[in-house]
This record gives structure tokens, C-alpha cells and sequence, in this order.
């Protein structure tokens, strides 16, 4: 059974191995944690504020909305709701592609279920055919992920939908971890009534620099959360995630700020890229998969050197040869950069 590596960072590192927002929250979100009392140590939870800020920055109702301690509560959920389904017949299978989110595959498998892997297509193409064709009585959930991760590379909307219509009414989670960045959202008034198999995943810990707090949401129509909110444990989310929610949405030049930082970043590294001869892919998201092939390892461990983390996924089936980094803070990305340069430079290239 597979389990989270969870990577680890030396103190002062400059960590962009998770795609987090290096430049921290929010300082209006800052300032109100720091107001906050014993009191809301002491008490459980309210979440009126917080389902209402998200719900309006969503352009959504608040019952189409589950907050959760982080997406990943939101994933496991959503795998219990679906794997504990005995509607259909047969020894319950989640389908994931290769290479993904690794939490889709930990949940499903620690849920009991079957894990069923399908490739992405050339150049990283989202494989549609592939994923109908592996489609089976069995197959109780779907994970997809817009922009994708490890890739970053977005959707069309079409194939997202056309997924979930055909394969209804199996339940599709698209994850959308990553949509604050680009790529087009199935967060829509018009789409998520009449697709009730469908269930949108957000997080506040990327754009919003929140990843620390935890704080995660699922959207769906009232009868796809129902199954969710039955498995959610009522005060899931803590009182300060809570109090910093109403804060970060109504703080968007901060957001902004910071998409604008990723997008700079990005341009940066493709840049650096293509002067050091490695390959990258075009990314809607705040990082990017870049192919140093045999040389991948040496350079993870040159800029781990020099006070960098990168994310080493040379060795996993579906990324060999490639490493993935955070393209958020242009200063960051600057001295990325120049470390890279420098790693490049000492091992003669
Ligand atoms: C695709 C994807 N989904 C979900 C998550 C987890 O989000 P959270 O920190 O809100 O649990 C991540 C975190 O890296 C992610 O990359």
C-alpha cells in the first residue's frame, strides 16, 4: 500500500518543492490571526463567515460548497463517498493517471479499493480515450486534476465535461488545486445542478498561501456533497483557518500579485531553459516539470546544496529524468535561476 513521502526541507531552505506560496499569506489575513483570542482556542468553530466569503468569491451557493482541513481531506472524502458505494456490482476500483496527484492513488488504496493507473498520451496529451476504455463495472471514482500536476499542463473544459457525461454516473473529481493560476474552471452555475456526478476540488493553500493553515473546499451539487458532508467530521476545519478565509477572499490584489509573480516566474524559467538546453512544458499552474534527464538527480542535489529544494520526480514511472519547480516569487525564481546556472556551470555544460 502506498503512503505519502512527505518531502522534508532543511531550516532556510528556499522551498520550492510543493508548489506553495513562498511569499507567505496575505498580510490582511496575517493581521487578523493575530487579533484572534484565547477564546477561539477554547471554542469550536463557526463557519458562517467563512462558507459565505467562499461561496461569493466562487459565485456559488453555500450548500454547493464543503470546506475541509486542506484538499486532501476533500480527496479522501470523496474516495470513501464513492468506494463505499455497493450500488454496483464488483470489488471497487478508482482510476488515476500516470503520472498524477499521488493522493488519489493513497486514498483509494487505503480505502480498499483497486487502484487503476492510465498513462498520459504523448507530450503529456490528457488521455480521453484511454480513460473510457478503462472504464469498467468496478469503477467507482475518478480523479483528474486541471492543471494537471505534475505537469502543469491545463484541460480543455470540453474533455473535462465530456468525461463525466459519459461516464455517469461513476463520480468524477476534478481537482483544481491549481486553477487560480489559469486553465478553465468547471466552477459554474450552469454545470454543476444538472452534473451531479461531478465534484470540483480547491484549495487555498497555493494562490492564497494557505497550505499551512489547511484549508480546502469541494463544490458539488447538495446530493453529490450529501455522501462528503456524511464522512467530514463537523469541525474539520480549525477556528483559525476559519477566521483567515473571509480575510483571503476579500484580499484580491494579493491573489492577483501573486498570479502575476508565477506567470513572470514562468517566463523566467522557460527562458533559463532554453539557454541551458532542457526541456520544459508550457504551465497554467505556479510550477513547472522540467526534463534534465540523467543529469536530474545531480542538479536536485547541487541546488539542495546551494540552499534549494526542487522536487526530484526523476526516478517515478511517467516524470523519469524530470524535476518540478515552484515558479511563484520572481525573486525566488531569480535565484533559482542563477543557482541552476551555476550547478550547470560546475558539472562543465
Ligand atoms: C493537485 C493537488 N491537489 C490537492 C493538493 C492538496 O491540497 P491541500 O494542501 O489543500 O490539502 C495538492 C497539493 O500539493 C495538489 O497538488
Amino acid at each position: 500500500m502506498s503512503e505519502y513521502d512527505r518531502p522534508s526541507a532543511p531550516a532556510g531552505a528556499l522551498r520550492l518543492h510543493l508548489n506553495e506560496n513562498t511569499g507567505g499569506c496575505s498580510p490582511a489575513v496575517f493581521d487578523v490571526l493575530q487579533r484572534l483570542t484565547r477564546q477561539h482556542a477554547a471554542f469550536y468553530p463557526d463557519y458562517d463567515a467563512a462558507y459565505a466569503a467562499v461561496g461569493d468569491r466562487l459565485g456559488i451557493p453555500p450548500e454547493w460548497l464543503l470546506l475541509t482541513n486542506g484538499l486532501d481531506e476533500g480527496i479522501l472524502a470523496t474516495a470513501a463517498a464513492a468506494l463505499r458505494d455497493r450500488t454496483r456490482p464488483g470489488a471497487p476500483q478508482g482510476i488515476t493517471l500516470l503520472p498524477a496527484f499521488d493522493m488519489y492513488e493513497i486514498c483509494t488504496e487505503a480505502l480498499g479499493g483497486d487502484v487503476v493507473r492510465v498513462p498520459l498520451g504523448a507530450n503529456f496529451a490528457f488521455p480521453k480515450t484511454a480513460i473510457l476504455a478503462a472504464v469498467t463495472e468496478r469503477t467507482r471514482v475518478i480523479f483528474l486534476t486541471n492543471p494537471h500536476n505534475p505537469t502543469g499542463m491545463p484541460i480543455a473544459r470540453r474533455d473535462l465535461i465530456e468525461v463525466a457525461e459519459r461516464v455517469a454516473p461513476i463520480r468524477v473529481l476534478v481537482d483544481e488545486a491549481y486553477a487560480d493560476f489559469g486553465g478553465e474552471t468547471l466552477v459554474d452555475r450552469a454545470l454543476i445542478p444538472s452534473h451531479p456526478n461531478l465534484l470540483v476540488g480547491r484549495t487555498f493553500a497555493k494562490a492564497y498561501g494557505l497550505a499551512g493553515l489547511r484549508a480546502g473546499a469541494v463544490i458539488g451539487s447538495p446530493d453529490a456533497l450529501a455522501p462528503l458532508r456524511s464522512i467530514v467530521p463537523p469541525y474539520s476545519l480549525n477556528s483559525w483557518a476559519a477566521a483567515a478565509l473571509p480575510a483571503a477572499m476579500a484580499d484580491r490584489a494579493y491573489v492577483e500579485w501573486y498570479r502575476a509573480q508565477a506567470e513572470e516566474s514562468k517566463r523566467m524559467l522557460t527562458a533559463a531553459c532554453d539557454r541551458l538546453g532542457l526541456r520544459c512544458w508550457p504551465s497554467a499552474a505556479n510550477f513547472m516539470l522540467v526534463d534534465a534527464g540523467a543529469r536530474a538527480a545531480a542538479i536536485a542535489r547541487g541546488l539542495a546544496a546551494r540552499g534549494i529544494q526542487v522536487r526530484d520526480k526523476s526516478k517515478e514511472a511517467g516524470t523519469e529524468g524530470c524535476l518540478r519547480i515552484t515558479t511563484g516569487v520572481v525573486d525566488h525564481t531569480r535565484r533559482l535561476v542563477s543557482a541552476l546556472e551555476e550547478v550547470l556551470c560546475a558539472a562543465g555544460e
